[in-house]
């Protein structure tokens, strides 16, 4: 028998992300909601704002525990990240915030994460990586400026993603400080 994915059992859909703390998720939530609102988009919830580093997808539950077993990753330590640019893709209608340039710490976690992926297994992604925070869903494009938020980056999260009936639930499983 066939089951949608989400009801299949001992799935678990992962990935490695940013987590701002609170403080940070209100700034984001505040400095982009005239973006988001005149988009017209479906907005991503405050608790969900995140950035994510390495998508895993499903995994089973032993997938998910080399998942873990993985960082911590070698760092160059703490930095900050300055979320300044607002953009949309138009073929996803994927509103989004994202640094103007990309820090060296932020370029070298995720290349330093995925090389310990595969080392253990994982297949990496061969998209260019594109660092954002989603903001809003089926969005229309919006000039906007924006004031910049600063995200002083401390940790590394791995979370898990569980269907919410339209939306989605996160779950930060662990963290690994940088
Ligand atoms: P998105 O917000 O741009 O859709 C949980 O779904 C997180 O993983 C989101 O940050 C999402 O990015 C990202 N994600 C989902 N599917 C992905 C994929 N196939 N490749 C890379 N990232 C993905």
């Amino acid at each position: 028998m066939n089951e949608a994915p989400d009801e299949r059992p001992d799935r678990h859909r992962v990935f490695f992300a940013l987590w701002p703390d609170d403080a940070t998720r209100a700034a984001i939530s505040r400095a982009t909601r005239a973006a988001v609102g005149s988009s017209g988009g479906r907005p991503v919830a405050k608790e969900r704002l995140h950035l994510t580093i390495a998508f895993l997808g499903e995994l089973t539950a032993a997938g998910l525990e080399v998942a873990r077993s993985v960082p911590p990753i070698p760092s160059r330590g703490p930095f900050d990240l300055t979320l300044d640019t607002i953009g949309i893709w138009p073929e996803s209608k994927t509103l989004w915030l994202a640094p103007a340039a990309m820090p060296s710490e932020l370029g070298e976690l995720h290349a330093r994460l995925w090389d310990a992926l595969v080392e253990r297994g994982f297949r990496a992604d061969d998209r260019v990586y594109r660092p954002h925070v989603t903001l809003a869903r089926r969005a229309r494009p919006v000039e906007s400026a924006v004031e910049p938020v600063s995200f002083a980056v401390r940790d590394l999260a791995l979370v898990e993603s569980f269907p919410d009936g339209r939306n989605v639930h996160y779950e930060v499983l662990e963290r690994w400080p940088l």
